[in-house]
């Protein structure tokens, strides 16, 4: 007998609470996953809506509880698993049923994924999913893709179980196949990029003023009721604030200061590279996971590379450093919906930027303050797209930015890492560069390879005197 229209495969800790979000809106649900147990948990522990949770044993047992037309919901690790569960389903599916893959996938493969699904008869939707736990518990951000036929049957469901802003559900069809896939790609470049700048601004108080975790998380509190405001900024005052209770130690201090990544971030700056954007903000975050990870190297390296620092002065003001990475975090915003924008137009996928902007207001791990003032911007007359030059954002840009140039200026000096907060100050003073250096590049070029050069005064391509 069918005991639900909607299914889930990959009953982690991500699976498990979404399917207890699903039920709480009132919708049975059909439960597949590889170790049996975490579902008989689940159900253990989920009191009243344990009677909407329904066990099954196999894809194919899963399909066969459910009534068509189905909706599955795959949440099991990108890659691999993602097509073995693929597999397993399509010889059991019916007309109308729709596989719903909300893990953090590849784009590429989503369409591909998209076209093997929908040749064989099904529909297949590509959802990024954020949030973590807590937000698939009571309501993650939700960024689809794929064909609208598809997502139309199942929008109530999610809009249901979605983070609301004001009411506004925080979910939306962006466009066909990998287009939500490759915004959550984004939505974790910027994450990533976040993430980095707040963790250099802790190493400048840690370092550079020697300041305990306990005394740099009431500034993260304070700065969260401010412009500043996120998701991010609150949890960093949180964890900053606790105590090992092992210990009794700042948690942060027994941490090993090497950060693990699963792709994503990667992912946005390969892709941004390939068409042409530069990603720099989230690239630098990238790299600094990376040497992060080379924590042997850096523990050598500590004791030979030791340069004296060129100033003593390592005191930084509050002030400088709230607007610093207020500045730094809008530049990052800026280059991920550049990167959207060439996703967009190379794809042919027609993103509406303030919508992308408007189901990142709550829900997701880059929730913040700014995504309204984000979706107001491109919901205005934005030259080509340009967050930056908008009315609101370049003003406001104007304003921190001497913040980021003195916090940059002193971290430099005073030996401190800065990458991030750097790359998102020298992208800044690219961009307004009205005149560039490009000339002598191509000046080069055109020296050792002939590539020819445009001219200022002349049309036509040219070469230098160089052989004269
Ligand atoms: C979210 C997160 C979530 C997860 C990513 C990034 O939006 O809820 O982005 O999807 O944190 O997997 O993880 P890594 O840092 O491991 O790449």
């Amino acid at each position: 007998m069918a005991v639900a229209s909607m299914g889930l495969i990959g009953v982690g800790t991500m699976g498990s609470a979404l399917a207890l979000n699903i039920a709480e809106n009132g919708h049975p649900i059909a439960l597949y996953n590889l170790d049996p147990s975490t579902i008989d948990a689940l159900i253990s522990e989920a009191g009243e809506l344990a009677s909407k949770l329904t066990k099954t044993e196999s894809p194919a047992d899963l399909v066969s509880k459910m009534s068509a037309p189905r909706a599955i919901i795959l949440l099991v690790p990108a890659g691999a698993p993602v097509d073995a569960t693929i597999d397993a389903l399509l010889p059991h599916l019916a007309p109308g049923d729709t596989i719903i893959d909300g893990g953090n996938s590849d784009f590429r493969e989503t369409q591909a994924r998209t076209a093997k699904v929908e040749a064989a008869g099904f529909n297949f939707l590509g959802v990024g999913v954020s949030g973590g736990a807590e937000g698939a518990r009571r309501g993650p951000s939700m960024m689809v893709g794929g064909s609208p036929s598809a997502w139309e049957p199942i929008r109530p469901v999610l809009e249901a179980i979605a983070a609301k802003h004001e009411g506004d559900p925080c979910v939306a069809h962006l466009g066909p196949d990998g287009a939500g896939h490759f915004v959550k790609t984004v939505h974790n470049g910027i994450e990533y990029a976040d993430m980095q700048l707040i963790a250099e601004t802790y190493g400048l108080l840690r370092d550079g003023e020697g300041r305990a975790p306990a005394d740099i998380a009431p500034l993260f509190d304070r700065w969260n009721e401010g412009a500043l405001r996120s998701y991010l900024t609150e949890i960093t005052g949180k964890i900053l604030a606790a105590v090992d209770p092992n210990t009794g130690k700042p948690v942060v201090d027994v941490i090993v200061d090497k950060a693990g990544q699963k792709g994503t971030g990667r992912w946005t700056v390969i892709e941004a590279i390939r068409m042409g954007q530069s990603a720099s903000i989230i690239e630098a975050a990238v790299g600094a996971r990376v040497l992060s990870s080379e924590r042997d190297t850096r523990q050598v390296a500590a004791n030979i590379l030791n340069a004296e620092p060129e100033t003593d002065d390592v005191s930084f003001n509050e002030a400088d450093l709230e607007s610093a990475l207020l500045s730094a975090r809008i530049l990052a915003y800026a280059q991920g919906f550049r990167i959207l924008h060439a996703a967009s137009d190379e794809f042919g996928w027609d993103l509406d930027y303030a919508r992308v902007a408007e189901i990142w207001r709550e829900g997701c791990i880059i929730r913040s303050a700014l995504l309204d003032d984000i979706a107001t911007a491109f919901r205005g007359d934005l030259p080509e797209g340009r967050l930056i030059l908008s009315d609101f954002f370049a003003p406001l840009l104007a304003k921190h930015i001497g913040a980021l140039r003195r916090v940059v200026a002193q971290a430099v000096l005073a030996g401190l890492p800065v990458p991030a907060l750097s790359s998102a100050l020298s992208w800044y003073d690219e961009i307004r560069q009205a005149r560039g250096t490009a000339d002598l590049i191509q000046g080069q070029r055109d020296f050792f390879g002939a590539h020819s050069f445009l001219r200022l005064d002349q049309e036509g391509s040219h070469h230098g005197p160089w052989r004269s």
